[in-house]
């Protein structure tokens, strides 16, 4: 990871580490990604309930993609899969669902525990191929340190329109 990543990570790490529940915390991560990457257009977590995935926290422009099936979408793809997805270019990927129009490239990873999807983190920039192993890594090493958080209490759908 380069600097910029892990000092992403380290604000991540300390603000979810004194949250009190699973919503504080998914707030906070959300809020010291965005902040600290500065590609990271729109910042966001999506929560599994049965088989879709509802949008949670997020920092960025309203999505009208507040509820996903899991087979449709970059998102539906990420948890269906139980790996993270890295798009360099939305416009050349069929699944792709649009959030805003200056959206250019897309990750996606899923928040597992024990083998079984919790939810997934999802960031939009609106720069081309804006994600490289390094974000990968930094959203991994998130995803992992929210899920215990996400296993004992739960988030409610955000209340963004
Ligand atoms: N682009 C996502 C939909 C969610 S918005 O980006 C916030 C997808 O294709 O699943």
């Amino acid at each position: 990871m380069t600097e910029l990543h892990q000092a992403a990570l380290d604000a991540v790490s300390a603000a979810v580490g004194s949250a009190g529940d699973a919503q504080q915390a998914a707030e906070r991560a959300v809020q010291m990604l965005a902040r600290h990457l500065p590609d990271y257009t729109w910042t966001g977590i999506y929560v599994l309930d049965g088989n879709e995935l509802y949008l949670g926290p997020f920092v960025g422009r309203p999505s009208p993609h507040t509820r996903i099936p899991l087979g449709r979408g970059i998102c539906g793809a990420a948890a269906s899969e139980k790996a993270s997805i890295i798009v360099d270019d939305v416009h050349a990927d069929p699944r792709y669902l649009a959030c805003s129009i200056e959206t250019r490239s897309e990750i996606v990873v899923p928040i597992l525990l024990n083998g079984d999807v919790l939810g997934e983190l999802d960031i939009d920039s609106d720069k081309p191929a804006a994600f490289t192993a390094a974000d990968r890594e930094l959203l991994e090493r998130v995803a992992a340190l929210l899920a215990p958080k996400m296993a004992a209490s739960r988030i409610p759908p955000s209340s963004h329109p």
